[in-house]
């Protein structure tokens, strides 16, 4: 799980890809090389240990000069962090380098038999048999050498390539990994993501699998491995360059999460205007006649898109009315589903790259059902498998912690479930207009909530050096705790476990003491009593409290608030709150996840943590 960049034209190729490939960290960021072809003919090349800045030092101190590179930033799958094991990976008599995105599954086979042929390894790598396979086909033709080396290949890749003896060409090949080819003039690009490369074009031919460029200064071929040519429509990335910039934010996290109100604009834009009128869906590609017949409905993700999930199945069950189950994505196959005629899979994610929920889309195809994905990046892999695609519409996510596709994704899915509710007639005419008046409110809503940031930010002081905490919610905002939980272990490195707050009783509240504070969300709805008792149990128990809770409630801020206890107790203390404005309870995990966000943020910012760039964590899982 790696990114990829190539360049290729008169402009000095490394500075264009180590630019590149700051776009690309997300998508790991253990160690980092790459290689340009030289003035002299040769091919240099620079790798190091650690994050991108650590190469860009090395390459001050010593540049490469030349107009034909490719760039690597590594996620280690087979092999630690070190020099040998980052790419690029070159050929035994140095002159062909390669890049890769993916995983070789029969590497060891080919290493064994490349050995035995009289190549040399260095690394402990599966992408190094790459170089030695191009080495062993190539009389002169780059690309026809890789063609033939990708024959030999089983697994998933996007391989950029290339040859000192072929200083003005580039050969690029996918199978399952993303790679696009950009478009420029007297110059070309190309990249694991459109993001990579949109400072320098914003015009990119998406490559599918088994599909093969060859790059020059001045044109693009295009081919299957056959060598057939294959015509693409251009696409036209449709945001601005700078959109993949901090724009004055301290991190891509913080900046994401403010982007909330805008994106929820987009998101609705076009799709829902006014509570009286439909629901306009583009791209969900299902009938009146298929919806009306759906027996049930599987949602399928991994992390936060899978907490999202959660919500979108308790929607779509109290709105549609359709038997309703969420999987985990690296679960699914696993327990081998029943899949019923007129089953609809919605598989969630933000990149659309996913390899578990792809592998989880392709088994449920496989038994039958209709693959419906919500997703942000455009024409992904997951996107180009689906028989139907609702985009959130977020724009780039670039911090390793999700925050903005969360919402979005939620958001959409109101949008979906509340149209199937409407073509089912299983929701009443006065709660879809309620409902539909609350989603145009949440980019208000989340203006506002952005505007209390500073209390946030204060109760966060309070309690970032506590070691421990228990995010608890019942209901739909369940899984509101279980996202409060993930954005702050992930970011923050607290240990924090999302819990329903049903099951405390069942274990968790052996947790509970000063240090471990508990996040209870406690917005009005069905579950508001139960959670009052819980506050009570936890206070009970010296622990404190944080409670989400709607303006204007008086009764949580002194739930369980003890007036003969010892006032040096912290915990006797009234409870710290996040007030956010009342919505219907269908619609609040939307409105909650907002500061809980923000908490996770600022805690994570207070302990000094790497928070676009989480330790161990990558945007983008493209391994199972
Ligand atoms: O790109 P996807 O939405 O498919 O990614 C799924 C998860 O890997 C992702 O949500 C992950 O859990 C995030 N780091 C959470 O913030």
């Amino acid at each position: 799980m790696c990114g990829i960049v190539g360049y290729i034209g008169f402009r000095q190729a490394a500075d264009i890809c180590i630019a590149g490939l700051r776009h690309l960290e997300y998508r790991g960021y253990d160690s980092a090389g790459i290689a340009v072809i030289a003035e002299d003919g040769q091919l240099d090349v620079r790798k190091v240990v650690g994050k991108l800045a650590v190469l860009g030092e090395l390459l001050e101190q010593q540049p490469l000069i030349g107009s034909t590179s490719i760039g690597h930033t590594r996620w280690a799958t087979h092999g630690k962090p070190s020099v040998q094991n980052s790419h690029p990976h070159l050929s035994c008599d140095g002159r062909i380098a390669v890049v890769h995105n993916g995983i070789i599954e029969n590497y060891q086979e080919l290493r064994t038999q490349l050995e035995a042929e009289g190549h040399t390894f260095i690394s402990q790598t599966d992408t190094e048999v790459m170089p030695h396979l191009v080495e062993k086909y190539y009389e002169g033709d780059l690309r026809a050498a890789v063609c033939q080396a990708v024959a030999d290949l089983q697994g998933a890749f996007a391989f950029g390539v290339i040859c000192a003896d072929n200083p003005g060409q580039m050969v690029a090949v996918r199978r399952f990994s993303p790679l696009v080819v950009g478009i420029g003039e007297g110059e070309n690009y190309i990249a694991s993501d459109m993001g990579a490369i949109r400072k320098e074009t914003d015009k990119v031919y998406v490559i599918a699998d088994d599909e093969l460029a060859l790059l020059m200064p001045d044109s693009i071929e295009l081919t299957d491995l056959d060598l057939n040519p294959i015509q693409r429509e251009v696409f036209v990335i449709p945001w601005p360059a700078d959109a993949a910039e901090k724009a004055g934010h301290k991190h891509f996290m913080h900046k994401e999460i403010h982007e909330q109100p805008e994106a929820m604009h987009a998101c609705l834009a076009g799709r829902l205007s006014d509570p009286d009128k439909s629901i306009v869906l583009e791209g969900l590609n299902m009938t009146e006649a298929e919806i009306k017949s759906l027996r049930k409905v599987v949602l399928t993700a991994c992390g936060t898109a899978y907490n999202a999930g959660l919500v979108g199945r308790f929607i779509m069950e109290n709105l549609a009315r359709v038997p309703s189950e969420a999987d985990l994505a690296a679960e699914l196959r696993a327990r081998d589903p029943v899949v019923l005629d007129n089953t609809l899979c919605i598989v969630i994610s933000q990149s659309g790259e996913t390899a578990d929920t792809l592998v989880a889309l392709r088994d449920m195809q496989e038994k039958g059902a209709k693959i419906l994905s919500v997703l942000n990046v455009v024409d992904s892999s997951i996107a180009r498998e689906s028989d139907g695609v609702v985009y959130i519409q977020a724009g780039p996510e670039i911090g390793v912690a999700s925050t903005k596709a969360y919402t979005l994704q939620i958001l959409t899915l109101e949008l979906i479930a509340l149209h199937f509710a409407e073509v089912r007639g299983t929701a009443s005419a006065e709660q879809l207009r309620e409902l539909k008046a609350a989603l145009l409110q949440m980019p208000e809503h989340a203006r506002v909530l952005l505007e209390r940031e500073e209390d946030v930010k204060a109760i966060a002081a309070k309690h970032y050096e506590k070691p421990n905490a228990l995010y608890l919610g019942r209901g739909i905002n369940l899984p509101s705790a279980m996202e409060g939980a993930l954005k702050m272990k992930e970011i923050s490195y607290i240990h924090a476990e999302g819990y329903s707050a049903g099951e405390m009783k069942h274990g968790p509240i052996a947790l509970i003491e000063p240090s471990c504070f508990t996040m209870a969300i406690a917005v009005a709805g069905e579950v508001y009593d139960k959670m009052i008792g819980n506050i009570m149990e936890i206070k009970a128990r010296s622990g404190p409290v944080i409670a989400v809770a709607d303006d204007g409630d008086e009764q949580i801020p002194v739930t369980g608030v003890d007036a003969e206890a010892d006032p040096d107790d912290v915990a006797s203390q009234p409870n710290d709150m996040i007030w956010v404005p009342p919505v219907p309870e269908l619609v609040s995990p939307i409105t909650v996840a907002i500061p809980l966000q923000l908490l996770a943020y600022h805690m994570a910012d207070m302990r000094g943590e790497h928070i676009d760039q989480p330790r161990n964590l990558a945007k983008t899982v493209t391994v199972e």
